[in-house]
């Protein structure tokens, strides 16, 4: 019995081994719940995050304020609204709501302290003003603009753990109350986390009061416990009806962390002793995971996409990146090209023309990622996508003309070719005055992570 329980804690440790070796040196952001700032197991959970920063995981974290702001601005008689689940911070709160989220801040400081981490708040946050939305003032409640990355890098390079208050500031210093939620998504989003964690009261979704879309998976426990972006959209339309619930929140901004390039994202409870070794050390793990499925948000293009699509092209044209077109060329090439969509918005786009009777050719062109959304891996994914199709249509080998992206495709296992390894018919077409290079791809040699 005694030499059960022991191979049992080998096989565990292993285990934990190869998970360990999986993230290191790879970034979780982690948004604490309000209401597990407050909980008894919150220094547990603390020690839980050091033991993984001390394995070479980068840590950052964003403290729920919500709770403690409610909490200040009671005790100072200043009275609030909230519309929607926002809160309209008035010029009058704002130093309260400004307290607190230092305050929450500090908590998580001190806890770190106690078990000799080194963390920073820093004010690497800028935001804007929610502005007026359907007729409500927001005040100074504020939006995420920009967060500085190379800073917030150079302190997880430092081994700091960055913690963010739910605090933005303008470009001249004003102080906006912003969403812990909407922060922590931008933050796994930009800093290209692998994990983002929304550490909550919630068990993740629970199954009994949703509706839920066809074929997914619940635990003897009665919670979701994964759920696609594809699925995790249709689940969002299907409780639309929800709409003000925190659950529902964190399942949208979980779709778009997923669709913006961060592989998973996890909806645990903070009350759960251990939650988040649990979810990193096992393969069950416990709450709802949604996870990017690489080929989701990407569909063939359509004739009404072609004026953004354009869009998104022209200034790369502008810059002689890539070949100018017009609207009745993508007409004519619409089975050939691809769209990355978000929330009905295109992000990106890119083709591939097969020319299977050239010796089972075909050429990748036009992958462009609209510049607000580059550096997310979304071209990487379109890229993935077309190889994918090129294969499942027979062919052997791709080919590409750049001027200046070279180096983005042989990471992916291209090389450099001749124009003789060009279709007759490329051949011929080839501009000289333009010089592209030419990059071949045998697909047997596609590497997808470069
Ligand atoms: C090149 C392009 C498709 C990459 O899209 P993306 O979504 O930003 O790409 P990913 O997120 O998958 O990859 C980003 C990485 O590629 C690198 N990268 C981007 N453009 C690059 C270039 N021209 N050369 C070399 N590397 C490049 C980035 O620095 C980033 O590196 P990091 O991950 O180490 O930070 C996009 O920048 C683009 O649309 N460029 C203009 C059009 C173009 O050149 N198309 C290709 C000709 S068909």
């Amino acid at each position: 019995m005694e030499s059960d329980r022991l191979q049992e804690q080998v096989e565990l440790i292993r285990q934990v081994f190869e998970y360990v070796h999986l993230f290191k040196g790879k970034t979780i952001v982690i948004k604490v719940g309000g209401s597990v700032m407050d909980h008894p197991f919150l220094p547990m959970l603390v020690k839980d995050l050091v033991l993984l920063h001390r394995q070479g995981i980068r840590i950052i974290l964003v403290p729920g304020a919500k709770e403690r702001i409610d909490d200040v601005l009671r005790r100072y008689n200043i009275p609030w609204e909230s519309i929607g689940g926002v809160r309209i911070s008035t010029p009058e709160a704002i130093p309260f709501i400004k307290m607190a989220a230092f305050d929450v801040s500090n908590r998580l400081m001190t806890l770190l302290a106690e078990n000799n981490a080194s963390a920073i708040i820093g004010n690497w946050v800028r935001a804007r003003s929610l502005g007026v939305l359907k007729g409500i003032d927001y005040q100074d409640t504020g939006t995420v603009e920009k967060i500085n990355v190379e800073l917030v890098r150079k302190a997880l390079d430092d081994g700091l753990i960055p913690i963010f208050p739910n605090i933005g500031w303008s470009s001249s210093g004003k102080p906006y109350n912003i969403s812990s939620n909407e922060l922590a998504y931008i933050l796994a989003r930009n800093l290209k986390a692998e994990k983002l964690f929304y550490i909550s009261r919630h068990t993740g979704v629970d199954a009994e009061n949703y509706t839920l879309p066809e074929g997914v998976t619940v635990s003897s426990e009665g919670v979701v416990t994964h759920l696609s972006v594809a699925e995790a959209d249709s689940f969002l339309r299907l409780n639309a009806k929800k709409g003000e619930e925190e659950i529902l929140e964190l399942i949208r901004l979980g779709c778009k962390a997923c669709a913006e390039g961060v592989p998973r994202v996890h909806i645990v409870d903070g009350e759960i002793e251990g939650v988040i070794l649990k979810e990193i050390f096992s393969s069950r793990g416990c709450g709802t995971m949604i996870y990017t499925n690489e080929h989701e948000n990407i569909r063939p293009l359509r004739l009404a996409d072609i004026p953004e699509v354009l869009r998104i092209m022209n200034p790369f044209v502008e810059e002689e990146i890539l070949l100018p077109r017009d609207e009745q060329e993508l007409a004519d090439q619409l089975d050939y090209f691809v769209v990355y969509e978000v929330d009905g918005i295109l992000h990106a786009c890119g083709a591939l023309i097969p020319f299977p009777e050239e010796r089972g050719r075909g050429e990748i062109a036009a992958i462009a990622v609209d510049r607000t959304y580059t550096g997310f891996g979304i071209g990487k994914r379109i890229l993935t996508y077309l190889v994918d199709r090129a294969r499942s249509s027979g062919l052997r080998s791709l080919y590409v003309l750049t001027t200046q992206t070279t180096d983005w495709f042989l990471q992916f296992g291209f090389s450099e070719g001749e124009l003789d390894d060009l279709p007759k018919d490329k051949r011929r077409d080839y501009n000289r005055l333009r010089n592209s290079r030419v990059l071949i791809l045998d697909l047997k040699n596609f590497r997808s992570t470069p």
